[in-house]
Order: C-alpha cells, then sequence, then structure tokens
C-alpha cells in the first residue's frame, strides 16, 4: 500500500500533480494537505473512479499530521512563486520557513517518507529540508529529492527541436548542479543516443535550459510560473522512484541531493565541492542507491558552466543551512 502526500496540493502545480497521482495505479491513498481549499481539490478529485483514496486537509485540527502520517512520499510544491523580474532566491524569505515547517511535520509523523521538494529556491529548500530531519535525527539522505525534473524535461524538449528529433523523451540529456539561472549545467556532450550541437547553437541552447522558467514567468506575466510542466516532471520523477520502490530495474533520473549521504556521492563530492548537487541518481528500494558521476568526461565549455554553478550553489547551500540552524 502507497501512501502519497502533496502539500501545497491547491496551487498551480498542487492541482495537476493531484490529478496525476489520483490516475496513477502506483498510489493506493492520495492525502492532499494546503492553507486553503484542500478539502474542495480532493473532493473534486474523489469522483474520479481510479484506485487512489483521496482526503484533504487544512491545517485546523492539526491537518498537516493528519495528512502525513505513515506516508510513504511526500511532494512538497508550497510556497509562493515568481513574478517578472524576481529570482528564484528572492523567494526565499517566505518559503524558506513555509519548508522548514512542513518538514518537520514529516520528520515527526513519516520520518521514513521519501520526500520530493519542488518548493523554491530548491537550492536552499533541500539544504534546509536536511538540516531540519539532521536536527530531529531521521535524516536519511537516499529518502531526501530536491526535483530539478523540469530541467531535464526542457532540455529534452529544446535539444530535439534544436536537432530535428520527433520524439524528445528518446534522449536522454543529463543535467547537473542545482536548479536556478548559471547553476543549471545541460552536458550536451553526454546526450543519448549521440546529438551534436552545432557549434552556433550552443550558447543559446545551454541558456535556454538554465533561463526556461524565465521565459514562463514572463509569459504568464505576474500570474506565476510554470505549473502544468512542472506538475508532468513532478509526476515523472515520482513515478519513476514508486516503480524502483516496487523492483523495477535501471530508472535513472537526476534530482539535487545531499552527496556523501549517498552511494557513489562523496567522490563526487570531493571533485564538486559542495555537499547539495544535482546528478543522474539510480533509483531503488531504498531510494537513491547510486550516484552517478558523470563529471569524467566533460568538455571545456562544460567545465566552465560547471565552475559558475559550483560558485553559486556554496551561497545558496549555506544560506539555507544557517537558516535552518537559526534560534526560532
Ligand atoms: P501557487 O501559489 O500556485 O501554489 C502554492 C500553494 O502552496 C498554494 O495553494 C498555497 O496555499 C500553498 N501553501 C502556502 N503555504 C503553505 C503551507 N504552509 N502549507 C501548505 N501549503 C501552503 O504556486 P505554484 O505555482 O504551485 O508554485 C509552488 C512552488 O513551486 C513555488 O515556490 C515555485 O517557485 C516552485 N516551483 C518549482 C519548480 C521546480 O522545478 N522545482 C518548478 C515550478 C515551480
Ligand atoms: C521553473 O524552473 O520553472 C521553476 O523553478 C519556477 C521558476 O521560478 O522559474
Amino acid at each position: 500500500m502507497v501512501k502519497a502526500v502533496v502539500a501545497g496540493a491547491s496551487g498551480g502545480i498542487g492541482q495537476p500533480l493531484s490529478l496525476l497521482l489520483k490516475l496513477s495505479p502506483l498510489v493506493d491513498e492520495l492525502a492532499l494537505y494546503d492553507v486553503v481549499n484542500s478539502p474542495g481539490v480532493a473532493a473534486d478529485l474523489s469522483h474520479i473512479s481510479s484506485n487512489a483514496k483521496t482526503s484533504g486537509y487544512l491545517p485546523k485540527d492539526d491537518g498537516a499530521k493528519a495528512a502525513f502520517k505513515d506516508a510513504d512520499i511526500i511532494v512538497i510544491p508550497a510556497g509562493i512563486p515568481r513574478k517578472p523580474g524576481m529570482t528564484r532566491d528572492d523567494l526565499f524569505n517566505i518559503n524558506a520557513g513555509i519548508v522548514k515547517g512542513l518538514i518537520e511535520v514529516a520528520a515527526e509523523v513519516a520520518p521514513k517518507a521519501f520526500i520530493l521538494v519542488i518548493s523554491n529556491p530548491v537550492n536552499s529548500t533541500v539544504p534546509i529540508s536536511a538540516e531540519v530531519l539532521k536536527a530531529k535525527g531521521v535524516f536519511n539522505a537516499q529518502r531526501l529529492f530536491g526535483v530539478t525534473t523540469l530541467d531535464i524535461v526542457r532540455a529534452e524538449t529544446f535539444v530535439a527541436e534544436v536537432a530535428g528529433k520527433s520524439n524528445p523523451q528518446e534522449l536522454t540529456v543529463p543535467v547537473i548542479g542545482g536548479h536556478s539561472g548559471d547553476t543549471i549545467v545541460p552536458l550536451f556532450s553526454q546526450i543519448s543516443p549521440s546529438v551534436t550541437i552545432p557549434d552556433d547553437k550552443y550558447e543559446a541552447l545551454v541558456n535556454r535550459v538554465q533561463y526556461g522558467g524565465d521565459e514562463v514567468v514572463k509569459a504568464k506575466d505576474g500570474l506565476g510560473s510554470a505549473t502544468l510542466s512542472m506538475a508532468y516532471a513532478g509526476y515523472r520523477f515520482a513515478e519513476k522512484l514508486l516503480k524502483a520502490v516496487k523492483g523495477a530495474k535501471g530508472l535513472v533520473e537526476p534530482s539535487y541531493v545531499y552527496l556523501p549521504g549517498i552511494p557513489g556521492g562523496e567522490e563526487i563530492q570531493k571533485k564538486v565541492g559542495v555537499d547539495f548537487f544535482s546528478v543522474p541518481i539510480e533509483l531503488g528500494p531504498n531510494g537513491a542507491e547510486k550516484a552517478h558521476d558523470v563529471l569524467g568526461n566533460i568538455t571545456e565549455r562544460e567545465q566552465k558552466l560547471l565552475d559558475a554553478a559550483i560558485a553559486g550553489l556554496k551561497g545558496n547551500i549555506s544560506k539555507g543551512v544557517t537558516f535552518a540552524n537559526a534560534p526560532p
């Protein structure tokens, strides 16, 4: 029996993500938590004739605890999105506290859950989550994932456009680093099956993957950021994880993880010099079973991107760690 929770379930991401989870044969119970409208969203979804039993919870009557209790997987898209002109880091002041509070509840009532953090700035909210779980004595790095799948989804789409491929999903495009601007590092030299990006298109393509989020923020013109593509990406990661937990082999997807706590991650941590970093992760019954070192074969241009990413990540990570450990 799999119990899935969406925290932030009434939002732009939360609603379509909850719909996808409700449709999944991998989910038996779906608990929706939000500060508004979650009983309404749950009532609506509950009329769909799929397997998952669906319920909605608000903060009153310890609703977060009731929703999270004994969850197997908790997906967190709670928090405010960007408006034009904002960076993801501008969301820190509000979203850091929201994520901290939700992880505290998870630590208490679902300490073994797989936790998928979508709320921005992911580069900082994942370190915050790790610190909270550590303080509560229940941290297991193999179970905490920063969801960077949207960067991979965008890279597949944009590369396929440039390369004239009709099915983007046949491409595997590793994207590593973090989830904001130049902390996002696409490795076009490692696309499989191999694709050659023309030199005159390389820079624009890198930029489009790094700043794809801004394209959507601009187009929505003050009404939020990516929601539908993110719901797809979040579901894609959750589905792969649930399949792997149930025994499917060979499932790999990049995710922003605490490297020292993942098999294979320590060697990568020594190379990049930061604890939190996204690399392709092999998924299995314990969650993150192995971090794949893709740094060995990178090109000179990719090394430059990587250096810029690491510089940015250092500040984002220490900001999160400091926040999580500050006295209340
Ligand atoms: P939204 O405003 O539409 O929805 C957020 C929801 O969170 C709202 O329903 C709100 O009521 C709820 N919420 C606020 N505080 C809460 C709390 N304490 N507990 C539970 N729920 C709470 O925003 P959105 O467009 O769905 O985006 C949500 C977050 O996801 C943003 O931070 C955004 O930047 C981020 N995001 C991340 C990625 C990624 O790739 N990781 C992609 C897109 C968006
Ligand atoms: C994205 O990449 O679309 C998200 O991180 C949302 C944003 O703020 O751009």
